[in-house]
């Protein structure tokens, strides 16, 4: 009786005298109208949100963004971080959390907290790997690092648009000051559903000194700039090596200075420099953008990062610090840029 009723509605169908409804007049067949960008939305209960964005990938863009959102934090200024990198989250091994985070009444995500900067990344919503028995799952991690997960990433278009809206929408922040994004590299999907769902009160663009990342650094602030979102400055990252030794310090990456300014000879690396018509200086002077800082290259910086405690943290107590120094001092210069009191 089913197979009949089915053959009798194909049949139905077929002699239909118009069965695809293509149109038989000479006007056109006319689509639900495209409906506009979809409009920018602020973050529930967010103040200010801050982007920390570069074109160019491995720049320093994660460490950079947990340390100017903990040299909030610290101060006790309400502050969150979100990882909008959906293919290699930092954010849970930076700050040292894993675990899958629980749902508010609203089914919204509930941010991880580690010393005072809540949380939220793909990282934690991803299947964990097993934890050894030697490391029990504690949030965070007393007993060091995380374990690894081989799991990999493979989703395209609509699970990622779809992973990014729960992350941008979906997230019980709580009252926030400030809400820094930490973005992944590039001018693709993420970045351009961020910009143009999101009100961005601000990006900080970050760079190396080469010229091969400035380039893609400077792409990326046009991006902005396209969207109206004010470009808050440059960060310099590695923009020097500081010998832990002795304090001498050696430019790595090339600065975009005349060949024969390169120091003035003393070996300090210091003086004698004049700027080029190129490098991270000139780039800023050309855009009219504020050098917001330098950070050092420095393996103290990487090691932090490694072990979950970032430099900020990490050096709380170290008056002298010029890492943590560094970080802080850049974090000022966007407060004060965003309207938030210091
Ligand atoms: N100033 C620094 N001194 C020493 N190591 C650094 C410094 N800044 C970043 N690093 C190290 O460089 C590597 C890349 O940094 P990070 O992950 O922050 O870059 P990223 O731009 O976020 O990368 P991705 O594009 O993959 O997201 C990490 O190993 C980090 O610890
Ligand atoms: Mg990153």
């Amino acid at each position: 009786m089913a197979s009949k009723r089915r053959l009798f509605s194909t049949f139905r169908s077929l002699q239909h005298d118009n069965p695809l409804g293509l149109p038989r007049s000479g006007t056109p067949p006319s689509f639900p109208r495209r409906r506009g960008l979809p409009e920018k939305r602020k973050i529930r209960d967010v103040k200010k949100v801050i982007a920390v964005s570069s074109a160019k990938g491995g720049v320093g863009k994660s460490t950079i963004a947990v340390n100017l959102a903990l040299s909030f934090a610290r101060r006790g200024i309400r502050t969150g971080i979100l990882d909008t990198d959906i293919f290699g989250p930092s954010i849970p091994t930076l700050l040292n959390l894993s675990g899958e985070p629980r749902l508010d009444d609203n089914n919204c995500l509930i941010p991880l907290t580690n010393y005072g900067l809540k949380s939220m990344s793909m990282g934690y919503l991803l299947p964990q790997p097993e934890p050894s028995p030697s490391s029990p799952s504690t949030t965070p991690h007393e007993s060091g690092r995380l374990p690894m997960d081989t799991t990999p990433i493979s989703w395209r278009g609509l699970m990622v648009t779809k992973a990014m809206h729960q992350l941008l929408h979906s997230v019980s922040w709580g009252p926030l000051d400030v809400l820094f994004l930490d973005l992944p590299p590039g001018t693709g999907d993420v970045q351009l559903t961020i910009n143009q769902e999101i009100v961005l009160d601000g990006a900080v663009i970050v760079t190396t000194p080469q010229d091969i990342a400035l380039r893609d650094a400077v792409r990326g602030f046009g991006m902005f700039q396209r969207m109206d979102v004010p470009v808050l400055g440059m960060v310099r990252n590695m923009a020097f090596f500081a010998c832990p030794e002795c304090g001498h310090q050696t430019k790595i990456f090339s600065h975009g200075l005349h060949q024969h300014d390169h120091g003035n000879g003393n070996g300090d690396g210091k003086g004698g420099e004049r700027e080029g018509d190129w490098g991270v200086l000139a780039e800023c002077k050309r855009h009219g953008i504020e050098l917001l800082g330098d950070i050092p290259l420095d393996a103290r910086v990487c090691e932090d990062a490694d072990r979950g405690v970032p430099t900020v943290v990490a050096e709380e107590r170290d008056g002298k610090s010029a890492r943590k120094e560094a970080f802080v001092g850049i974090a000022e210069k966007v407060a004060k840029k965003v309207g938030i009191e210091w």
